[in-house]
């Protein structure tokens, strides 16, 4: 790879060890995908999970010295003051929680703990070079803000934000942000959930693809909550870091500008609205009596509390049944403010920020049923141990106050 001086003096050490791992694993990363040279990053998001790996590659750097040149913001751990006191955790789990804290606040994050930052907080511009990790926010801010972002991991997006630079290759090009498959889709999603059940319907074809969804009909724009889902799942049940809807995201005006000039592809046999409720029984384990219904799988808007709780009102989660959604820190603010929260909580409905569904605190659930309205949710979920239930908002509140889904 060609190296600046500056980054040169990185590489050798004489920024300090820190900065030197950083440069070192990303000269690797560019060598490994053919990156002529390295590129500025204005942005970052680190999706550090609270996980052992994460928080050792984070120590590693700092204590080596290093302090980040482009503050980014990070992804969710979990709550320790809140859910200590509800759920029980060994004493390594919440140690390993508090490092982490620590951590990234010395190397000098912006402690967000929130999975859903293009949304608000760290709002990529068009065309604006960043690097994101997080499996919502990258195809997020791709798709529809049109900023430019790898596939990357909390590891490659922490040395992007120590280094402020990136190996030049994937989708910082423009050649490489074309659209390579067709996909037609014969009715139009109502709510975010259908969405993110349509993202992963495609994302399991799509593999590493960039598709282009053509709607037969599109009565309205979608949301952004709409879109997150969709690039969520996309990114969960395949690996796609950028896709164009037709008519809708920046860089799809028209079918033929989404495809960049090249041949537009034939596509297969349109999706249509039996193929989600066919994976929507898929994915799902059977019914029966739960103990936890789980939202915020990306971290839920300030709009989707606000329709929760009108979906709870004169209604009471069940005993025996935990019900709780997880949030960025300014939407609970905004619903602690707008009153939706006290509400919600006299109903029995918890809100928590800072928090991922993929963490320890939770697994006192485990072995119970659960019933979530994001299929990421029931992945993660299912691999620590806790069946899971696939359902839209309105049928996730049905079952709490009923106890039981079919
Ligand atoms: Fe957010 Fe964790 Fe889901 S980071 S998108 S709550 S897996």
């Amino acid at each position: 790879m060609i190296l600046s001086d500056d980054e040169k003096r990185m590489l050798d050490g004489s920024c300090g060890p820190g900065v030197q791992k950083a440069m070192e694993l990303q000269v690797a990363l560019g060598k490994a995908f053919d990156a002529e040279r390295m590129i500025d990053v204005s942005r970052a998001h680190v999706a550090l999970s609270g996980q052992e790996g994460d928080t050792y590659w984070c120590e590693l750097l700092v204590n080596g010295g290093a302090v980040c040149r482009v503050t980014p913001t990070t992804n969710p751990c979990w709550d320790v003051r809140n859910l200590t006191n509800h759920y029980g955790v060994s004493q390594a789990e919440l140690d390993l929680a508090l490092r982490t804290i620590d951590v990234y606040r010395r190397i000098g994050a912006r402690l967000t703990f929130c999975c859903t930052p293009e949304l608000a907080g760290n709002v990529p511009s068009f065309g604006e070079h960043v690097a994101f990790s997080e499996s919502s926010a990258t195809p997020y801010v791709n798709s529809v803000l049109g900023a430019r972002s790898s596939r990357e991991s909390s590891v490659s997006a922490l040395a992007a934000a120590v280094t402020g630079k990136t190996p030049l290759y994937g989708l910082h090009f423009e050649e490489n942000r074309r659209g390579t498959l067709l996909v037609d889709v014969d009715f139009w999603p109502g709510e975010p959930y259908d969405w993110g059940l349509l993202g992963w319907c495609i994302g399991e074809f799509a593999g590493s693809a960039v598709p282009v969804l053509r709607f037969r009909h599109m009565p309205r724009r979608p949301s952004p909550e709409a879109l997150l889902y969709l690039g969520a799942e996309l990114n969960t049940s395949g690996a796609v870091a950028m896709y164009h809807i037709v008519g809708v995201t920046p860089e799809a005006p028209t079918l033929e500008a989404a495809f960049g000039g090249n041949p537009v592809p034939a596509s297969s046999r349109p999706i249509v609205m039996a193929d989600l409720k066919a994976k929507e029984e898929e994915l799902s384990e059977e019914g029966g009596p739960i103990n936890l219904v789980m939202l915020g799988c990306p971290h839920y808007s300030h709009d989707q509390i606000r329709e929760l709780e009108v979906l709870m009102r004169g209604r009471k989660v069940r005993d025996g049944v935990a019900f709780w959604v997880l949030t960025s820190f300014d939407a609970l603010e905004l619903a602690e403010r707008s009153g939706e929260r006290r509400r919600l909580e006299e109903a029995g409905v918890r809100l928590v920020p800072d928090t991922c569904i993929d963490e320890p605190c939770w697994k006192s659930f485990e072995g119970g049923l659960g019933v979530t309205d994001s299929p990421k949710c029931m992945y993660y979920r299912e691999r620590r141990g806790q069946p899971f239930v696939v359902r839209r908002l309105a049928e996730c509140v049905e079952a709490a106050v009923k106890g039981e889904v079919q």
